[in-house]
């Protein structure tokens, strides 16, 4: 009888401490996706190295298609597949003014970092395919969300 005591007195702390820790790991999850970029601020004056701009858009095409349209969508409007599947939504890259007031080196930061649930792509891709992309996320902003991102590049 004690006995079965004990293993339900074990059962309801094992059961208390997985609620706990249950909620602190949401709580860790709203408070990391919640907070603002944070950009250092040598950041801010890094300047774009891409000098042809003709061919870094040509690279940095099919990489969006690979890596980003699944959530900014294919003009940068942040409609992409996948977009709604998180609870931070990607942001519309054609807003007026979101990514012209931002400086070169802060957008090939945030692409760099990433923040939930936008994955960091410091690993995934090199340094020149993230400034690559920093002018093409420029071009998505300033044509307004059209033309697509070609689907079928011709050289
Ligand atoms: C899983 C979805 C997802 C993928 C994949 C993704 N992003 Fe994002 N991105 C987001 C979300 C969500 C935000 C907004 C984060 C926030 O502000 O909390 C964001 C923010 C950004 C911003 C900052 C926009 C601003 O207004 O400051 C840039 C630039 C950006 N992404 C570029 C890219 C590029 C380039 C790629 C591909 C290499 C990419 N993202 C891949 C979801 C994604």
């Amino acid at each position: 009888m004690a006995d079965k005591q004990k293993i339900q007195q074990t059962i309801t702390k094992i059961t208390l401490a997985l609620l706990i820790l249950g909620a602190l790991v949401a709580l860790v999850h709203v408070f990391t996706e919640r907070r603002d970029w944070v950009i250092p601020p040598e950041a801010k004056t890094m300047k774009n190295p891409m000098t042809d701009s003709v061919k870094a858009l040509r690279d940095a095409q099919p990489i969006y298609r690979e890596h980003c349209a699944q959530c900014h969508g294919d003009t940068g409007k942040g409609d992409g597949r996948e977009a709604k599947s998180h609870s931070t939504l990607p942001p519309d890259f054609t807003e007026p003014g979101r990514i012209a007031n931002q400086e070169d080196g802060v957008l090939f930061y945030k692409i760099s970092e990433g923040k939930r649930p936008m994955p960091s792509f410091r690993k995934r891709l090199t340094e020149e395919q993230r400034w690559e992309l920093v002018l093409l996320v420029r071009v998505l902003a300033e044509s307004g969300g059209s033309p697509e991102v070609n689907p079928n590049p011709h050289p």
